[in-house]
């Protein structure tokens, strides 16, 4: 019999693990090795966190994509899926909204939309940057060129979120179609890294195919990426694409993931995810407890929600950017959190006192 115990207690140590000690613990962890996980993570984010979640205000820009990913709802051929793409006024009022409840980052997103050209996103980052200095811009639109990506980030934009998906090959071919690589997801997020950006990646968990070994792949290329940002969450199947059928990914399994992650990566950004938030009612409170420590409050304009269809069921809690917030803070409360106001870089002590304080939140 394994000691998971210690496996846990000497990722917590020495900050890594051997591929296959990652695969024996994702293979054969029981719900001891699941709480015993989660209390190391947790007193290393409190550490470095202390009791503040960070906020990212979620602008879901576009629903139209280019790509055919098997698993995303919003996939090319996907005749059923609804698409918009906002305006650039629309996102502006959105940001303006999540800036008057208090958020001080937001997050572009949005499918590979052809219609989301340098041209229309430079001038829109400069307006964001220009009446929002305070505030920090992720973007999280997919694959571009190197010259785009420096485009974008010369225009104000300091984050962007770009999961490789799954970093084995015959993983990535059978997730996406023929005309995407793995080779060009890792040169894209080099790229990302070489520019300056805060760089985020990530995987689902459970997606088809996954096996623990090759979830272990992944936690060793992040180990070995070291993002500043590392989106997890469980895969979701969505009934108009061709893993409609599919189960969805466990609950556990991403607790146990977020967990590791924390211990391998004490400073990164880590949100509790709308998917694990869509699977089960507590997911946020149950990332946050194993070791997230940022969520998303959707700041999209309340008619596009239902669009943005990645997966089943999305979660879509209060659509007024306010009243989501009063709840959600109300959810860190009982577990002993609340909602940081700050704009929450990577590398930032969660005392430097850089908080603002004009929000009804603190
Ligand atoms: N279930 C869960 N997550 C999904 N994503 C896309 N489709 C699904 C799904 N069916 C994730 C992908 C993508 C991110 C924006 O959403 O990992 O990178």
């Amino acid at each position: 019999m394994l000691d998971f115990k210690r496996l846990i207690d000497k990722l917590r140590a020495e900050r890594s693990l051997s591929a296959e000690e990652l695969r024996q613990l994702i293979d054969g962890y029981d719900d001891e090795t699941l709480v015993y996980a989660a209390a190391a993570a947790r007193a290393v984010t409190e550490a470095h966190f202390g009791d503040g979640v960070y906020l990212r205000g979620l602008i879901e820009v576009s629903s139209r994509c280019r790509n055919d990913c098997r698993y995303c709802g919003l996939r090319r051929s996907n005749r059923r899926a609804e698409r918009y793409c906002l305006e650039p006024e629309e996102i502006l009022a959105a940001c303006a909204a999540g800036y008057r409840a208090g958020l001080r980052t937001f997050v572009l997103q949005g499918g590979e939309d052809p219609a989301l050209t340098d041209a229309l996103l430079v001038p829109l980052i400069a307006e964001i940057h220009r009446r929002w200095p305070d505030c920090a811009l992720t973007l999280s639109l997919g694959e571009r060129s190197d010259a785009s990506y420096e485009a974008l980030y010369a225009a104000g934009a300091t984050r962007y979120l770009l999961r490789h998906e799954t970093i084995d090959e015959a993983h990535y071919r059978l997730l996406h179609p023929d005309d995407m690589s793995l080779a060009r997801r890792l040169a894209c997020l080099d790229a990302l890294r070489r520019i300056g950006y805060q760089t985020g990646t990530g995987m689902m968990i459970g997606a088809p195919g996954q096996t623990a070994a090759r979830l272990a792949a992944d936690v060793a290329f992040i180990a070995r990426f070291r993002p500043h940002m590392i989106g997890i969450g469980p895969f979701v199947p969505q009934h108009d694409t061709p893993f409609g059928r599919e189960p969805a990914g466990s609950v556990r399994t991403t607790l146990l993931l977020i967990s590791v992650l924390r211990l391998l990566a004490p400073r990164a950004l880590i949100p509790a995810t709308t998917a694990l938030a869509t699977l089960d009612p507590a997911g946020r409170q149950r990332g946050i407890l194993a070791g997230a420590n940022v969520v998303m409050p959707n700041l999209s304009p309340c008619e596009v929600r239902r669009k943005y269809a990645i997966y089943d069921g999305k979660a879509a809690a209060g659509c007024e950017a306010v009243e989501g917030l009063a709840a959600l803070t109300k959810e860190l409360a009982a577990i002993g959190r609340r909602p940081s106001f700050a704009r929450g870089d990577y590398g930032d002590r969660h005392d430097a006192g850089h908080e603002n304080s004009e929000n009804q939140y603190n």
